[in-house]
């Protein structure tokens, strides 16, 4: 069989990969439903970590703080070789010509950034992803030339090709014109985070998390499904939450509330020494309990000053003036927490083999890098650096045999109804949003397991006509693995890192571990293991 690698995703990570398996002559299908210049990576604002393995700062201290803010349970090998290699990566990006913003010197500056006790985040102004993205897609471009990455847009993953050992390829789904298509080869999922199944994200909703769902109804095992990072500072608007950097509190932003008409700076007053660049879940959950006393956060600018404005934060300004009708340099934005990055995701090793042969996940669609809770900019970081060791340890591991027939993932046909997929998609969004809400609880998750079960009975007996056959089957495989992040978030009895619950308030040893979620013989079993271990 010809040796090509299939890659679902066209963001940083699927780009990575496409770019690793390229350098090593190695031909890949990069397959993606929107072209990567609106991948979710492109949305990325605030930065890239790297330590500049100065007197103040190491590889080994971004490792320990980013062990740190996940609480623990990230994977420290993973880890630490991803925080390794990460000064090498932003020296690569700047030669091959990213538009970092530059300090005095010329060369890429850093800003600070939440949960670390260093400026160690490498920035573009205020659109870094975007910036990454013109890199990486100009690198892509070149070997698409050649022949050597073929590009299919536009198509949408339908299903895995496996049996009980391995996976065997794909088949894709064409959405307008129906047509499917069967891809051989090993596969690399790198499709982002869970987005689509909660709504009001700051990400979008194309990532509807239906690749990662539909792999785990497949058997393949799925980690921390109910560490869910709410960003401190997000906006609503229809739809969606805007979100406003984090690079706003890296340059010195600040949260406050009104109390008798005068401002109380919260978290500098609780946390000193970070203030409001804790990380993000602790940020949050203190907004939230501001919020349980019917006040309003704000976050200020308006003291920064021009040159901030104009270098550090350029773009920041004019999303606030253009979708907010308001001018953040005159008066505070009114801030809310809003569902931004899932930590959980596909199983992975530190090498980013899944729990299946020949299948390999990289980027937010992955679990490993940041256990309960991520550090700001560490996802760009992730991204790239996971898609390359994903496409190496694919390199590495033995070729495909030929697929036996029939493969196992066919699934059933069902009875065909007309027009409920939308309405069951928001049923399914809002049972998410309230079960794994910032705080949570036996009583609230019981509800949303109940609630789900419910939809999930109506799903099984419904084939919308109306909808694609993709768009049908994301629908089910979703519900089975959102019962999965509710049943691992009521079998987390502590409150650790984006987990909080308020029956088990305080963090617990015998949990400093990941959640594993697995569906087998039709039911789904939640475990815990250390990191780095397999069962
Ligand atoms: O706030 C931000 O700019 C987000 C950055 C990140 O999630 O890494």
């Amino acid at each position: 069989m010809e040796k090509t690698m299939i890659i679902i995703g066209a963001g940083a990570a699927g780009l990575s990969a496409a770019l690793e398996f390229a350098k090593n002559g190695i031909k890949s299908i990069l397959v993606s439903d929107m072209p990567s210049e609106r991948a979710q990576s492109v949305m990325a604002e605030g930065g890239i970590n790297a330590a500049l393995n100065t007197e103040s700062d190491s590889s080994e201290l971004h490792a320990k703080e980013t062990m740190k803010a996940g609480r623990y349970i990230a994977d420290p090998r993973a880890v630490s070789q991803m925080t390794a290699a990460a000064p090498e990566i932003i020296e690569k990006l700047f030669s091959d010509g990213m538009a970092f913003t530059l300090d005095e010197e010329k060369r890429p500056d850093v800003r600070a950034f939440g949960g670390q006790s260093v400026k160690r985040t490498f920035f573009a102004a205020a659109d870094t992803g975007k910036q990454l993205m013109h890199v990486l897609i100009g690198q892509v471009r070149r070997y698409e030339a050649e022949g050597i990455i073929e590009r299919r847009t536009g198509w949408t993953f339908l299903k895995l090709l496996h049996d009980s050992e391995q996976a065997y390829g794909c088949v894709l789904l064409h959405p307008i014109t129906q047509e499917k298509m069967t891809c051989y080869g090993k596969v690399l999922i790198a499709s982002g985070g869970l987005n689509g199944m909660f709504g009001n994200a700051t990400g979008s909703v194309r990532n509807t998390g239906a690749v990662s769902a539909n792999l785990f109804a497949s058997g393949v095992k799925f980690a921390n499904g109910e560490f869910i990072q709410y960003h401190p500072t997000t906006v609503k608007l229809h739809g969606k939450n805007m979100l406003i950097t984090e690079a706003v509190r890296g340059e010195g932003g600040r949260l406050y509330v009104l109390e008798n008409n005068k401002p109380v700076y919260f978290m500098e007053e609780k946390y000193p020494e970070l203030g409001n660049l804790m990380p993000r879940d602790v940020v949050a959950r203190e907004e939230w309990l501001q919020m349980k006393q019917g006040k309003q956060v704000y976050l200020d600018m308006s003291h920064l000053g021009k040159e901030i404005y104009e270098k550090r934060l350029k773009g920041v300004i004019d999303d606030c003036i253009r979708f907010l009708a308001l001018d953040p340099r005159k008066e505070p934005i009114p801030v809310l927490p809003g569902i931004h990055y899932f930590m959980g995701g596909i199983w992975v090793d530190a090498d980013h083999r899944t729990s299946m042969k020949n299948l390999y996940a990289a980027g937010e669609c992955a679990c490993q890098y940041h256990g309960a809770n991520r550090l700001g900019g560490n996802s760009l970081l992730g991204a790239l650096y996971g898609g390359s060791v994903a496409a190496k340890s694919a390199m590495e591991d033995e070729d495909i045999m030929e697929p036996p027939s029939p493969l196992v993932s066919d699934r059933e046909a069902k009875e065909q109804t007309a027009g409920s997929y939308v309405e069951n998609w928001q049923a399914l969004q809002d049972i998410m949003k309230n079960g794994l809400a910032i705080i949570r609880s036996e009583e609230t998750l019981q509800t949303a397991l109940a609630d789900l079960d419910k939809l999930t009975e109506k799903v099984k007996k419904e084939y919308d006509t109306t909808a694609t056959e993709a768009e049908n089957q994301a629908l089910a495989d979703c519900c089975l693995l959102g019962k999965a992040l509710l049943l691992g978030a009521l079998e987390r009895k502590e409150s650790r890192g984006a987990h909080t619950r308020s029956d088990y308030p305080a963090e617990r040893e015998e949990y400093q571990k990941q959640t594993i979620a697995e569906f087998t013989g039709g039911k789904i079993q939640i475990y815990f293991q250390k990191a780095g271990e397999q069962k």
